[in-house]
């Protein structure tokens, strides 16, 4: 999962997925493609709504997205059309490439569908996160299962 400071909506949107998915099975992580919050807890208002909503993130730390993740990852759902650019621009294959996928496209195919920022935004932006969060992780368990 990816975003762009990797402490708003990726880290909730790792946490939604971990909590549907069997951890032996499937490895989930996240990062954001800005390094200002590297080794940094998630954005309160991430940890509050998690929780609220049985996830807890508390403990997730920020990094940065590099090219490994390329190779240690099967899926790349970032969370914006920029985040979706800078991450393309660090691929260096086809195979790469064809890894990254706008998370939303798992619940509106084709329509191009940001997960809006919700950093300068209010709790209630978060809360609209977090059920767009569920939505796209709910479908992506189908997919991968
Ligand atoms: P995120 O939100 O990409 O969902 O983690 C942001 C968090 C911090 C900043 C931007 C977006 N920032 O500019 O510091």
């Amino acid at each position: 999962m990816v975003c762009l400071g990797n402490i708003c909506r990726s880290p909730l949107a790792e946490g939604i997925l971990r909590t549907k998915l069997d951890s032996h099975r499937f490895r989930v992580d996240s990062a954001g493609t800005g390094g200002w919050h590297v080794g940094k807890t998630p954005d309160p208002r991430s940890i509050e709504v998690g929780l609220k909503n049985g996830v807890n993130i508390s403990g997730l730390l920020g990094r940065k997205f590099t090219e490994a993740d390329f190779d240690a990852f099967d899926y790349i759902f970032v969370m914006d059309k920029h985040n979706k650019q800078h991450v393309l621009d660090l691929a260096t294959s086809n195979e790469q490439k064809h890894k990254v996928r706008l998370l939303l496209d798992t619940v509106f195919p084709r329509e191009q569908m940001d997960v809006p920022d919700p950093y300068h935004g209010t709790v209630e932006d978060f809360e609209r996160v977090y059920e767009m969060l569920n939505a796209a992780c709910d479908n992506i368990v189908k997919e991968v299962q």
